[in-house]
């Protein structure tokens, strides 16, 4: 198969439609490594994965192994995780710790900058071997710039600033942060992983898709429905239970709340969940203490302001999806066109009671670990999706829901009612500008 012409590529997306090869064609899952995740920002970590210098993870932009590393002056540096020597990856583990990295292939060692410092034998090489010689140094990613703690990368050397890029979706990041009393949060442990059988568009369209839970999540939702018919008042029910019966919004509850989307392919929804433990406003004793401590930081004004910004699922273009109510946040890693992987996080409000990192915990764990029925139900879609759109017949995937129907809101942005498939159609009005620019 011969690559696509970017004329041919823009004609997969239109207004109300896509065609199903933007899913399925493996050459445009190679454009796509190669015009989105090489030229926009992509979330590499969080400043607290890496407190000291010599600090590391493993991570990636696109299908570019990389290595995010706290220099010796407290830069944070993004590493081509390769060895210029014969190209083994040189950090093998998820993360590490140490003031030289060091190829496991043949020892070439590196300063946390990526420097050569020096080779075994050097008198093997003609004329000795340079430290610091740049052709035998791990190559740096062109641009590193972060947001609030969370670290950013971009492939290209030219483009947007951060700030630019992000645009007004900031805001949901600033929100994710000011939740916090100390005005930080601090990322714990190493992600949950899940991998599933689909595209990676697919994860992204399904977090902001209001009409799929009803259909999708059925069985949980019920079961919670009997539990709470039960045992009584909703309020008493455990938080999974909660979760799980949210899920049973009515359409036209979900249309009670709205969408949101930005000309860079980010999108955001309203928080839905209401009552108990997982309602915004709660009334137990942690959450008061917790209210007290926010009060005492931001003075009672702006900690309504910022309780009062209440939003579920962030998307920033093209894999990042992060709910600021309950700290958690996914990278969605793509690996083949077909092929997907699911980084999950949870973070600490630092300053907060140490409760609410718990409930923190228990929503990841409810909605997005490996022990959901929510995620394991989403991932058994996504196989069938994929499935499905691998099978000829009908070339175009039908976007239209409330098309049309969306007002202006705020800087460039539209909104509408959240049933609206104005999420889809605003990414891949993204997908189609990069996919398409030469
Ligand atoms: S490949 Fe890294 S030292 Fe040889
Ligand atoms: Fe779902």
């Amino acid at each position: 198969m011969t690559a696509p012409e970017q004329s041919d590529v823009a004609s997969l997306v239109e207004t109300d439609r896509v065609h199903r090869r933007v899913y399925t064609d493996p050459e445009i899952f190679v454009l796509e490594m190669e015009r989105i995740f090489g030229r926009a920002w992509i979330l590499v970590g969080h400043d607290s994965q890496v407190p000291e210098p010599g600090d590391w993870i493993r991570t990636s932009i696109g299908l570019r192994d990389v290595v995010a590393i706290r220099g010796a002056d407290g830069a944070i540096r993004v590493l081509y995780n390769r060895c210029p020597h014969r190209g083994m990856t040189v950090c093998v583990p998820a993360k590490g710790s140490g003031r030289r990295l060091v190829c496991p292939y043949h020892g070439w060692a590196f300063d946390t900058a990526g420097k050569l410092l020096g080779v075994p034998q050097p008198a093997g090489y003609e004329g000795g071997v340079d430290a610091g010689d740049a052709r035998r140094s791990m190559a740096a990613v062109a641009r590193v710039d972060s947001y609030r703690g969370f670290v950013f990368a971009s492939l290209a050397a030219d483009g947007p600033t951060l700030v630019d890029y992000l645009g007004d979706i900031s805001d949901t990041l600033d929100n994710f942060c000011d939740r916090a009393p100390e005005g930080e949060v601090e990322a714990v442990g190493l992600p949950l992983r899940q991998t599933f059988e689909g595209n990676w568009k697919l994860h992204m369209e399904n977090s902001v898709d209001t009409v799929h839970p009803g259909f999708v999540h059925r069985s949980s939702v019920e079961a919670a429905q009997g539990h709470i018919s039960e045992s009584g008042a909703a309020e008493d029910a455990d938080q999974a239970i909660q979760m799980f019966n949210a899920n049973g919004f009515t359409l036209n509850q979900w249309d009670s709340t709205d969408i949101h989307g930005y000309d860079g392919g980010h999108v955001y929804m309203d928080g839905f969940y209401r009552g108990g433990i997982i309602d915004p406003d709660r009334k137990d004793p942690v959450f008061q203490e917790y209210k007290s401590r926010m009060a005492a930081a931001y003075g009672e004004e702006r900690t309504n302001r910022i309780f009062a910004r209440e939003t579920f699922n962030n998307l920033i273009y093209p894999n990042l999806s992060f709910n600021t109510r309950f700290q958690q946040l996914r990278v969605i890693r793509p690996v083949s066109v077909d092929r997907t992987d699911i980084h999950s996080y949870v973070f600490r409000l630092k300053g907060a009671p140490e409760e609410m990192f718990h409930t923190a915990v228990k929503f990841v764990s409810t909605a997005n670990s490996p022990a959901s029925p929510v995620l394991a139900d989403d991932l058994a879609v996504f196989e069938q999706l994929q499935l499905g759109l691998n099978s000829e017949g009908s070339e175009w995937i039908d976007l239209s829901r409330r098309s049309g129907r969306e007002e202006a809101f705020g800087n460039r942005g539209i909104r509408d009612k959240a049933t609206s498939e104005l999420p889809m159609r605003t990414m891949l009005g993204a997908w189609r500008r990069y996919m398409a620019a030469a």
